[in-house]
Protein backbone atom coordinates (compact mmCIF):
# COMPACT_ATOMS: atom_id res chain seq x y z
CA UNK A 1 0.00 0.00 0.00
CA UNK A 2 1.03 3.35 -0.89
CA UNK A 3 1.70 5.10 2.49
CA UNK A 4 2.69 8.49 1.49
CA UNK A 5 -0.65 10.19 2.04
CA UNK A 6 -0.50 9.29 5.57
CA UNK A 7 1.73 12.19 6.12
CA UNK A 8 3.79 12.62 9.55
CA UNK A 9 2.62 16.48 10.96
CA UNK A 10 4.59 18.79 10.43
CA UNK A 11 6.44 20.48 13.51
CA UNK A 12 4.00 23.34 14.19
CA UNK A 13 0.91 21.24 13.71
CA UNK A 14 -1.41 21.25 16.90
CA UNK A 15 -1.70 17.71 16.07
CA UNK A 16 2.42 17.31 16.57
CA UNK A 17 3.68 15.61 19.67
CA UNK A 18 6.55 17.32 20.08
CA UNK A 19 4.87 20.85 19.58
CA UNK A 20 2.81 21.32 23.02
CA UNK A 21 2.25 24.80 22.85
CA UNK A 22 0.66 24.60 19.20
CA UNK A 23 -1.59 21.80 20.73
CA UNK A 24 -2.68 23.59 23.67
CA UNK A 25 -3.76 26.97 21.99
CA UNK A 26 -5.82 24.84 19.31
CA UNK A 27 -6.89 23.01 22.11
CA UNK A 28 -8.43 25.34 23.76
CA UNK A 29 -10.01 27.12 20.69
CA UNK A 30 -11.81 23.80 20.23
CA UNK A 31 -12.83 23.26 24.01
CA UNK A 32 -14.35 26.27 23.86
CA UNK A 33 -16.81 25.69 21.15
CA UNK A 34 -19.57 24.24 23.56
CA UNK A 35 -23.55 23.05 22.80
CA UNK A 36 -25.18 22.01 19.71
CA UNK A 37 -24.48 24.70 16.66
CA UNK A 38 -27.55 26.45 15.24
CA UNK A 39 -29.36 25.22 12.66
CA UNK A 40 -28.69 27.21 9.20
CA UNK A 41 -31.61 27.73 7.18
CA UNK A 42 -31.51 27.08 3.28
CA UNK A 43 -33.58 29.09 1.08
CA UNK A 44 -33.01 27.22 -1.89
CA UNK A 45 -30.27 24.31 -2.34
CA UNK A 46 -29.84 25.13 -6.19
CA UNK A 47 -29.40 28.90 -5.16
CA UNK A 48 -27.36 28.74 -1.89
CA UNK A 49 -26.79 32.21 -0.60
CA UNK A 50 -24.16 34.15 0.34
CA UNK A 51 -24.45 33.96 4.15
CA UNK A 52 -25.74 30.85 4.32
CA UNK A 53 -22.75 28.97 2.77
CA UNK A 54 -20.13 31.01 4.97
CA UNK A 55 -22.28 30.36 7.88
CA UNK A 56 -22.09 26.71 7.45
CA UNK A 57 -18.65 26.97 6.36
CA UNK A 58 -17.45 28.85 9.37
CA UNK A 59 -19.44 26.63 11.45
CA UNK A 60 -17.66 23.60 10.02
CA UNK A 61 -13.98 24.96 9.82
CA UNK A 62 -14.38 25.63 13.67
CA UNK A 63 -16.49 22.17 14.84
CA UNK A 64 -16.19 20.00 11.66
CA UNK A 65 -19.82 19.92 11.33
CA UNK A 66 -22.64 21.63 10.94
CA UNK A 67 -26.69 21.35 10.89
CA UNK A 68 -28.66 22.92 7.94
CA UNK A 69 -32.73 22.99 7.18
CA UNK A 70 -34.28 23.47 3.54
CA UNK A 71 -37.51 25.50 3.76
CA UNK A 72 -39.12 24.35 0.63
CA UNK A 73 -40.05 21.00 0.30
CA UNK A 74 -37.71 19.63 -2.34
CA UNK A 75 -39.26 18.79 -5.78
CA UNK A 76 -36.06 16.37 -6.98
CA UNK A 77 -34.18 15.80 -4.03
CA UNK A 78 -31.35 14.04 -5.41
CA UNK A 79 -30.54 16.54 -7.85
CA UNK A 80 -30.85 19.45 -5.27
CA UNK A 81 -28.50 17.31 -2.89
CA UNK A 82 -26.11 17.01 -5.70
CA UNK A 83 -26.51 20.50 -6.35
CA UNK A 84 -25.81 21.64 -2.43
CA UNK A 85 -22.63 19.53 -2.50
CA UNK A 86 -21.46 21.23 -6.08
CA UNK A 87 -21.74 24.88 -4.20
CA UNK A 88 -19.40 23.43 -1.23
CA UNK A 89 -17.13 22.63 -4.22
CA UNK A 90 -17.62 18.67 -3.29
CA UNK A 91 -17.57 16.74 -5.87
CA UNK A 92 -16.12 13.26 -5.68
CA UNK A 93 -18.79 11.02 -4.45
CA UNK A 94 -17.68 8.11 -3.13
CA UNK A 95 -19.41 5.07 -4.93
CA UNK A 96 -19.47 2.63 -2.23
CA UNK A 97 -21.04 -0.93 -2.94
CA UNK A 98 -24.14 0.26 -2.29
CA UNK A 99 -24.67 3.36 -3.85
CA UNK A 100 -27.00 4.10 -5.99
CA UNK A 101 -26.25 5.63 -9.85
CA UNK A 102 -26.75 9.34 -8.68
CA UNK A 103 -23.19 9.20 -6.27
CA UNK A 104 -26.16 9.67 -3.07
CA UNK A 105 -27.31 6.79 -1.43
CA UNK A 106 -30.67 6.42 -0.04
CA UNK A 107 -30.40 5.15 3.51
CA UNK A 108 -34.10 3.32 4.51
CA UNK A 109 -34.83 0.03 5.42
CA UNK A 110 -34.72 -2.71 2.25
CA UNK A 111 -34.26 -5.95 1.30
CA UNK A 112 -30.43 -6.90 0.70
CA UNK A 113 -29.52 -8.83 -2.36
CA UNK A 114 -25.77 -9.82 -1.13
CA UNK A 115 -25.12 -12.10 1.69
CA UNK A 116 -24.32 -9.67 4.08
CA UNK A 117 -26.78 -7.84 5.87
CA UNK A 118 -25.37 -4.39 5.95
CA UNK A 119 -26.83 -2.69 9.22
CA UNK A 120 -27.56 1.22 7.56
CA UNK A 121 -30.14 -0.60 5.38
CA UNK A 122 -32.08 -2.10 8.88
CA UNK A 123 -33.93 -0.59 11.75
CA UNK A 124 -31.12 -1.33 13.60
CA UNK A 125 -28.63 0.98 15.83
CA UNK A 126 -25.78 1.88 14.31
CA UNK A 127 -22.24 2.01 16.60
CA UNK A 128 -19.75 4.95 16.84
CA UNK A 129 -17.80 5.47 13.50
CA UNK A 130 -16.63 7.65 10.81
CA UNK A 131 -17.42 6.78 7.34
CA UNK A 132 -15.94 4.76 5.09
CA UNK A 133 -13.29 3.81 7.79
CA UNK A 134 -12.49 0.52 5.73
CA UNK A 135 -11.45 2.30 2.69
CA UNK A 136 -7.63 2.10 2.05
CA UNK A 137 -4.92 4.81 0.42
CA UNK A 138 -6.17 7.77 -0.89
CA UNK A 139 -10.28 6.58 -0.94
CA UNK A 140 -10.54 8.59 2.08
CA UNK A 141 -13.98 9.70 2.98
CA UNK A 142 -13.43 13.26 4.34
CA UNK A 143 -16.86 15.14 4.46
CA UNK A 144 -20.27 13.66 4.28
CA UNK A 145 -23.70 15.42 3.78
CA UNK A 146 -26.51 13.32 5.10
CA UNK A 147 -30.13 14.50 4.54
CA UNK A 148 -33.42 13.66 6.08
CA UNK A 149 -36.20 13.02 3.35
CA UNK A 150 -38.11 11.59 6.35
CA UNK A 151 -37.89 10.43 9.57
CA UNK A 152 -39.06 7.16 11.42
CA UNK A 153 -42.30 6.98 13.35
CA UNK A 154 -40.12 6.54 16.70
CA UNK A 155 -36.24 6.87 16.94
CA UNK A 156 -33.74 7.22 14.72
CA UNK A 157 -31.68 9.70 16.92
CA UNK A 158 -27.94 10.30 15.41
CA UNK A 159 -25.15 11.37 18.25
CA UNK A 160 -22.11 13.46 16.91
CA UNK A 161 -18.71 13.76 18.17
CA UNK A 162 -16.14 16.20 16.54
CA UNK A 163 -13.23 13.38 15.92
CA UNK A 164 -10.90 16.31 17.07
CA UNK A 165 -12.31 16.04 20.57
CA UNK A 166 -11.98 12.63 20.67
CA UNK A 167 -7.98 13.44 19.43
CA UNK A 168 -8.04 15.69 22.66
CA UNK A 169 -9.63 13.13 24.95
CA UNK A 170 -7.21 10.52 24.30
CA UNK A 171 -3.94 12.98 24.00
CA UNK A 172 -4.88 14.42 27.34
CA UNK A 173 -4.99 10.88 28.79
CA UNK A 174 -1.90 9.68 27.29
CA UNK A 175 -0.16 11.13 24.19
CA UNK A 176 1.25 7.45 23.75
CA UNK A 177 -2.19 6.37 22.31
CA UNK A 178 -1.43 8.67 19.92
CA UNK A 179 1.37 7.42 18.70
CA UNK A 180 -0.47 4.03 18.56
CA UNK A 181 -3.25 5.34 16.78
CA UNK A 182 -1.41 7.27 13.87
CA UNK A 183 1.04 3.76 13.62
CA UNK A 184 0.29 2.56 9.81
CA UNK A 185 -1.02 -0.75 11.14
CA UNK A 186 -3.29 0.82 13.91
CA UNK A 187 -6.05 -1.42 13.07
CA UNK A 188 -6.73 -3.72 10.17
CA UNK A 189 -10.05 -3.91 7.79
CA UNK A 190 -10.68 -7.99 7.01
CA UNK A 191 -11.53 -8.86 3.56
CA UNK A 192 -14.88 -8.62 2.10
CA UNK A 193 -16.13 -11.56 -0.03
CA UNK A 194 -19.16 -11.94 -1.21
CA UNK A 195 -20.43 -14.95 -3.50
CA UNK A 196 -17.02 -16.69 -3.11
CA UNK A 197 -15.40 -13.57 -4.46
CA UNK A 198 -12.97 -11.43 -2.35
CA UNK A 199 -14.28 -7.67 -3.30
CA UNK A 200 -11.80 -6.18 -1.39
CA UNK A 201 -8.47 -7.57 -0.01
CA UNK A 202 -6.99 -6.86 4.01
CA UNK A 203 -5.63 -4.08 4.64
CA UNK A 204 -4.06 -1.97 7.41
CA UNK A 205 -4.11 1.64 8.28
CA UNK A 206 -3.83 4.20 10.88
CA UNK A 207 -7.07 5.71 12.72
CA UNK A 208 -5.89 9.18 12.89
CA UNK A 209 -3.82 10.62 9.95
CA UNK A 210 -2.90 14.18 9.21
CA UNK A 211 -3.71 15.60 5.96
CA UNK A 212 -0.67 16.41 3.38
CA UNK A 213 -2.66 18.92 1.39
CA UNK A 214 -4.36 20.97 4.22
CA UNK A 215 -2.52 19.88 7.89
CA UNK A 216 -5.94 18.50 8.82
CA UNK A 217 -6.65 15.53 11.37
CA UNK A 218 -8.23 12.63 9.95
CA UNK A 219 -9.74 9.54 11.89
CA UNK A 220 -10.70 6.30 10.60
CA UNK A 221 -12.91 4.14 13.61
CA UNK A 222 -15.45 1.76 13.91
CA UNK A 223 -16.72 0.61 17.38
CA UNK A 224 -17.57 -2.83 15.96
CA UNK A 225 -15.12 -5.18 16.96
CA UNK A 226 -16.09 -7.90 13.92
CA UNK A 227 -15.22 -4.76 11.38
CA UNK A 228 -11.61 -3.98 12.81
CA UNK A 229 -8.59 -5.71 14.49
CA UNK A 230 -6.74 -3.90 16.61
CA UNK A 231 -3.01 -4.07 16.59
CA UNK A 232 -2.47 -6.27 19.51
CA UNK A 233 -0.16 -3.95 21.74
CA UNK A 234 -0.82 -2.50 24.95
CA UNK A 235 -0.86 1.22 23.96
CA UNK A 236 -3.25 0.15 21.05
CA UNK A 237 -5.14 -1.94 22.79
CA UNK A 238 -5.84 0.86 25.61
CA UNK A 239 -6.70 3.72 23.32
CA UNK A 240 -9.35 1.51 21.89
CA UNK A 241 -10.47 0.56 25.18
CA UNK A 242 -10.79 4.02 26.01
CA UNK A 243 -12.56 5.58 23.13
CA UNK A 244 -15.25 2.84 23.81
CA UNK A 245 -15.46 4.03 27.26
CA UNK A 246 -16.14 7.61 26.44
CA UNK A 247 -18.88 6.98 23.84
CA UNK A 248 -20.33 4.84 27.17
CA UNK A 249 -19.83 7.20 29.60
CA UNK A 250 -20.40 10.48 27.84
CA UNK A 251 -19.05 14.07 27.30
CA UNK A 252 -20.59 17.16 26.73
CA UNK A 253 -18.88 17.16 23.33
CA UNK A 254 -21.04 14.06 22.51
CA UNK A 255 -24.30 15.65 20.81
CA UNK A 256 -27.57 13.98 20.08
CA UNK A 257 -29.94 15.44 17.59
CA UNK A 258 -33.04 13.80 15.68
CA UNK A 259 -33.10 15.49 11.94
CA UNK A 260 -36.67 16.39 11.68
CA UNK A 261 -38.08 16.12 7.33
CA UNK A 262 -35.53 18.86 5.64
CA UNK A 263 -32.76 18.81 7.74
CA UNK A 264 -29.65 17.40 7.16
CA UNK A 265 -25.89 17.76 8.66
CA UNK A 266 -22.52 18.62 6.90
CA UNK A 267 -19.91 17.31 8.13
CA UNK A 268 -15.88 16.66 7.81
CA UNK A 269 -16.77 12.83 8.35
CA UNK A 270 -17.05 13.03 12.30
CA UNK A 271 -18.01 10.27 14.57
CA UNK A 272 -21.47 9.67 14.57
CA UNK A 273 -23.99 6.54 14.92
CA UNK A 274 -27.76 5.98 15.03
CA UNK A 275 -30.40 4.99 17.49
CA UNK A 276 -32.40 1.93 15.88
CA UNK A 277 -36.06 3.44 15.23
CA UNK A 278 -39.42 2.03 14.03
CA UNK A 279 -41.07 2.51 11.19
CA UNK A 280 -44.94 2.89 10.02
CA UNK A 281 -45.14 2.66 6.53
CA UNK A 282 -48.79 2.73 6.56
CA UNK A 283 -48.93 6.07 8.17
CA UNK A 284 -45.79 7.40 5.67
CA UNK A 285 -43.44 7.55 8.26
CA UNK A 286 -40.79 5.08 6.59
CA UNK A 287 -37.62 6.71 7.39
CA UNK A 288 -35.44 7.81 4.59
CA UNK A 289 -32.12 9.12 4.78
CA UNK A 290 -30.04 10.98 1.35
CA UNK A 291 -26.21 10.27 2.13
CA UNK A 292 -23.25 11.36 0.03
CA UNK A 293 -19.62 10.84 0.65
CA UNK A 294 -16.84 12.84 -0.76
CA UNK A 295 -12.84 12.58 -0.78
CA UNK A 296 -12.50 16.18 -0.25
CA UNK A 297 -13.09 17.87 3.11
CA UNK A 298 -15.34 21.19 3.27
CA UNK A 299 -13.19 24.20 1.90
CA UNK A 300 -12.49 27.25 4.79
CA UNK A 301 -14.64 29.64 4.09
CA UNK A 302 -12.69 32.62 1.95
CA UNK A 303 -14.59 35.41 3.99
CA UNK A 304 -14.41 35.80 7.53
FE1 LIG B 1 -22.09 6.88 8.83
Amino acid sequence: MNTSMYAIPADSSPFALNDDDAYQRWREQKLAETGLPAVVEINDPGDLQGVEQQTLLSTCERRNFAFFRIKEALGQTESALRALGRRFGLLDLDQNLCAEDSGLTAITVKPTDTDHIYIPYTNRPLGWHTDGYYNAGQHQVRAWLLFCAQPAAEGGANEIMDHEIAYIRLRDENPEWIEALMAPDAFTIPSNTEQGEEIRPDHSGPVFSVSPIDGSLHMRYSARQRNVIWKDDAPTREAAAFLLDLFKRGDDHIFRYRLNAGEGIISNNVLHRRDGFRDEPGAGSKRLMYRARYYQRLPVPREK
